[in-house]
């Protein structure tokens, strides 16, 4: 399973790519935002700042919700950097653009992916990625583990070479879950990659080994 970390704070990537366990990065308007990255050269400068610091795929999403529109920004995007991958909402006309765009060549992932039903489309659109939201999927009362189980099952079955991007992960048993239903990536909150380091019989367990050995030297 890829570990993609779903954030625009550099500092944080950062922090990920020195743990390194980092495959990629997945960005939203709502996380540029959060680091005050406003205007469109400024995104795009920031788009960059993220490529040359991880060796991976970066999502980069668009703006536009029109056809034309969807390709001509995708298109700016995938001629940023090789590693933008052109992030595109799960609507009618971005499933045309999926298609387009895959057939041009240019890495996507469908993205506010909520349903299976959703999933199929992207996949025989020919998306490289299907962001489903695990973390909304529970707010709403259904299990976003089930549908990312759902999900890897019927890509399965037809060899859909889409990858199970499993995006709104809030927890680092979210991520465990994930992995045992075989999602192909997670992108985290650097939080809840780090709680994965965390038990207390980890730390009870090394605090005697080091008093141990403490021990033995006096
Ligand atoms: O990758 C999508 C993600 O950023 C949404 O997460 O926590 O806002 O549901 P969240």
């Amino acid at each position: 399973m890829k570990f993609f970390i779903d954030t625009a704070n550099i500092t944080q990537i950062k922090e990920a790519k020195d743990l390194g366990i980092l495959d990629g990065v997945t960005t939203n308007p709502s996380l540029m935002a959060k680091e005050g990255i406003k205007g469109d050269d400024k995104i795009m400068e920031h788009y960059l700042k993220i490529c040359a610091i991880v060796k991976g795929d970066v999502s980069a999403e668009v703006i536009s919700t029109d056809y034309k529109s969807i390709i001509a920004e995708g298109k700016t995007l995938a001629a940023l950097h090789p590693n933008i991958v052109v992030k595109v909402p799960m609507i009618k006309d971005g499933i045309k653009a999926i298609k387009y765009l895959s057939e041009q060549g240019i890495k996507t992932n469908c993205t506010l992916a909520f349903s299976a039903g959703q999933a199929i489309l992207a996949a025989k659109a020919g998306a490289t990625y299907i962001s489903p939201f695990v973390g909304r999927v529970d707010d709403s009362n259904w299990d976003g583990i089930q549908l990312i189980a759902q999900i890897v099952q019927i890509y399965g079955i037809y060899g859909y070479p889409t990858q199970v991007l499993a995006a709104s992960i809030r927890s680092s048993l979210h991520i465990v879950r994930c992995a045992e239903v075989g999602a192909h990536v997670v992108t985290c909150p650097l939080d809840a990659i780090l709680g994965l380091l965390k038990h207390p019989l980890t730390d009870i367990g090394l605090e005697k080994f080091l008093s141990d050995f403490k021990k033995s030297q006096a």
